[in-house]
């Protein structure tokens, strides 16, 4: 069947998680983070991922929160940063991540040719409310759907699941796109038309599913979707 329903990770697919631990290198009197920021925010994204994987696969869930700032604490240490100033600030920069360029348009050429749009993510409730409303793209999104609906965290079948309740599709209706390779693959072995957005030129993972079209950034995505319909 042809896709109706354009789903989108959020975390590192339209919004670029780099941006906090950037941005915050940028201010004055920040000369440890400036030295150190490229490897903390690779090793705050790693641990945080981790901690989620590790969570559902034990039965032990907490909110992306919780495990944003234990990813966080995590790779201060490891960098050398022992600055509770810093914390507070990174972690309030996580709030108001910056959207990729590319998202506003993307999102707005989909809703113009009528497909249904929405966020599936890890994040909260709350995180997702705080970055959708700094990237101005609410009006572009149908939904935002979070993993605590359901109390796991993705790759659990339950998150994806969570799309084609709330669109009444079916799984091969959907295109999914997300630039986490894992979680393009999973979603692929759910059924899913999964696009990986391979922004940083990583290989594939190796998992025993994958995705079906591989793209350097979301600017295609209105005409992948045009060709899927
Ligand atoms: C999310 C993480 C995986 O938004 O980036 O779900």
């Amino acid at each position: 069947m042809g896709i109706t329903t354009c789903i989108f990770d959020a975390y590192g697919t339209l919004f670029d998680v780099t941006a906090a631990a950037r941005q915050a290198a940028d201010e004055p009197g920040r000369e440890a983070l400036a030295a150190c920021w490229r490897k903390l925010a690779t090793d705050w994204r790693l641990k945080q991922l981790q901690y989620t994987w590790l969570r559902a696969v034990a039965g032990a869930h907490a909110d992306f929160w919780q495990v944003t700032q234990d990813g966080l604490d995590w790779a201060m240490e490891a960098n050398g940063l022992h600055d509770a100033e810093l914390r507070e600030r990174l972690l309030a920069l996580y709030w108001e991540l910056s959207a990729y360029p590319e998202v506003p348009a993307m999102l707005a050429a989909l809703k113009s040719a009528g497909f249904n749009t929405a966020i599936l993510s890890n994040g909260s409730p709350e995180m997702l409310a705080g970055a959708v409303q700094s990237a101005g793209v609410g009006a572009e999104l149908d939904d935002v759907l979070s993993v605590e609906s359901v109390g796991v965290f993705k790759p659990d079948a339950r998150v994806y699941a969570m799309v084609t309740d709330r669109f009444e599709c079916t799984r091969d209706q959907v295109l999914f796109v997300s630039s986490n390779g894992w979680d393009a693959a999973a979603a692929a072995g759910f059924g899913f038309r999964a696009v990986w957005v391979n922004r940083a030129g990583e290989p594939m993972d190796r998992l025993p599913w994958k995705p079906e079209r591989v793209l350097d950034d979301l600017a295609g995505i209105p005409a992948l979707a045009g060709d899927w319909r």
